[in-house]
């Protein structure tokens, strides 16, 4: 089967209240568009098109996948009028089929619309994606004839009382053979209710003609809920997450809870690990087996290896930790930073393009930058590596077994040798030999006889 995927897309949006089109919203960080394009690319479509109002050069910006065909829709005048503009010039046997698809649905399953391919291989010239729903209200319908043959969609605003009452609607996408849109399109009129090209009114053609017509029934409406306003996206983002959720607990991830997780990006997990209430998850992210991570983590393009603990309110972007690490509360790690085995990372301490050596320690208070640091060092509450001098970033190293004490600051470039031990609050500027003690701070003195000055009344 030759098919022509075409994503409607020109509708204005206009519940939304926004000045970004309607299919630029997102759901899990991604475009309603472009979920409907990461599912249809599975299809391997001969040719997919876009039916666009307005805004299009944004449209065009933020999709990622090539060889789209534009299709300008300058007035809204209807989904059969949309649909006629992208197949105006297509010729068979270039495509047999088109798979009109909404850019404002964009959960539908890649096996609905499977099914439906399956449908059309079996001879339905065309086949409707439908769901039954307890508040149908707004939707066509879907009218079957006494056999349970699908004979015609009619608009609520068209339908009579009876038919107002059929649970059964259409979700609007729909597949038909090229031949049959061909010949129904053209014969569409505007004369109903909204005076638009209705391409539902392509059904009651069909099957004047006599035509195979055919259903698919999705298990869960909420796979072909529309995201008209700002409400709808948020209860098409929970319905999302809640998929997500379920997926996880399905390979061994226990949730505390499911509803209260977001992943927006792609969450890859091994058996046991916990995650704990509000965390999020962004790009992609790691991790091991054994895992836990506290409530409240903000965890991004990040891969964390077997039992790590990341502990409450830590956020974590572009970082690599490795086996029995534990991180947080309230910590920072940024890009390029990679923690090692047994190493600790404790609260107020923000690493960036740092590498922390096997089982070292920075627990409390510190900024560690552009810093490379071996094995078993101790770093000690508030130390700091100066590392930017107004124009430049330069580096820290600090060899293994060395002791920084509390409060000290590291004016790099420096490197502090091997098993050196600096003393608490000293401004270190220059290397330090290994196996010493540096100190660099004024001497302490004590007076005795000192009084404190006295306030004058
Ligand atoms: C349509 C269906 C209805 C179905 C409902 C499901 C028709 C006549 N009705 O109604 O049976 O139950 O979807 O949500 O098809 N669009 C264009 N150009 C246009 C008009 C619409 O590209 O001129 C696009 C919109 O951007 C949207 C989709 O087509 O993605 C559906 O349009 P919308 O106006 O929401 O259709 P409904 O009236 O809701
Ligand atoms: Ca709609």
């Amino acid at each position: 089967m030759k098919l022509h995927v075409v994503i409607l897309a020109a509708g204005q949006g206009k519940r939304m209240c926004s000045s970004l089109p309607k299919v630029l919203h997102c759901v899990a960080a991604k475009s309603l568009l472009q979920h409907v394009l990461d599912t249809s690319s599975r299809l391997n479509a001969f040719k997919t098109s876009i039916v666009y109002g307005q805004q299009g050069d944004l449209l065009q910006q933020s999709v990622l996948n090539s060889a789209i065909v534009w299709i300008h829709q300058a007035a809204t005048l209807g989904t059969g009028h949309a649909l006629m503009q992208a197949i105006k010039h297509d010729a068979l046997p270039d495509c047999s089929h088109v798979l009109v698809l909404y850019g404002d649905v964009p959960l539908v399953s890649y096996s609905s619309l499977k099914k439906m391919l399956e449908q059309a291989q079996q001879g339905a010239e065309l086949v409707v994606l439908t769901a039954k729903v307890p508040d149908p209200y707004g939707f066509g319908r879907i009218i079957r004839n006494a056999a349970g043959f699908l004979q015609a969609i009619v608009e609520e605003r068209d339908a009579n009382e009876a038919e107002r009452q059929i649970s059964e609607i259409n979700s609007g996408l729909m597949l038909c053979s090229l031949s049959l849109l061909q010949q129904c399109l053209p014969l569409l009129s505007a004369n109903n209710a909204q005076g638009e090209y209705y391409l539902t009114d392509v059904i009651r053609l069909a099957h004047e003609r006599g035509t195979k017509l055919s259903t698919v029934t999705v298990k869960d409406a909420m796979e072909v809920q529309g995201v008209n306003d700002r409400f709808q996206l948020s209860i098409v983002e929970r319905y999302y997450q809640l998929c997500q959720a379920r997926a996880l607990m399905q390979i061994g991830v226990t949730l505390a809870d499911p509803n209260r997780i977001d992943i927006r990006g792609r969450l890859t997990a091994a058996e046991d690990v916990f995650i704990d209430i509000n965390c999020i998850f962004e790009g992609e992210v790691q991790l091991a087996s054994g895992v836990t991570i506290g409530s409240n983590c903000q965890i991004k393009n990040s891969s964390i290896a077997k039992n790590v603990t990341i502990h409450a309110n830590t956020m974590l972007d572009g970082a690599i930790i490795d086996a029995e690490a534990v991180i947080g509360p309230f910590a920072r790690l940024r890009p390029e930073t990679y923690v090692a085995e047994a190493a600790q990372v404790g609260n107020f301490v923000e690493l960036k393009k740092t590498r922390l050596g096997k089982a070292s320690k920075a627990n409390h208070l510190s900024y560690l930058g552009d810093a490379i640091i071996g094995e078993k060092v101790n770093i000690g509450a508030g130390v700091i590596t100066c590392n930017y001098d107004g124009v430049a970033k330069h580096a820290t190293i600090i060899e293994d077994e060395a002791f920084i004490g509390s409060n000290s600051q590291l004016v790099a470039p420096v490197i502090i040798g091997e098993k050196t031990t600096v003393g608490a609050g000293s401004t270190i500027t220059e290397n330090t030999p290994a196996n010493t003690l540096t100190l660099a701070r004024a001497k302490q003195i004590s007076i005795s006889g000192w009084s404190r000055p006295i306030k004058k009344l």
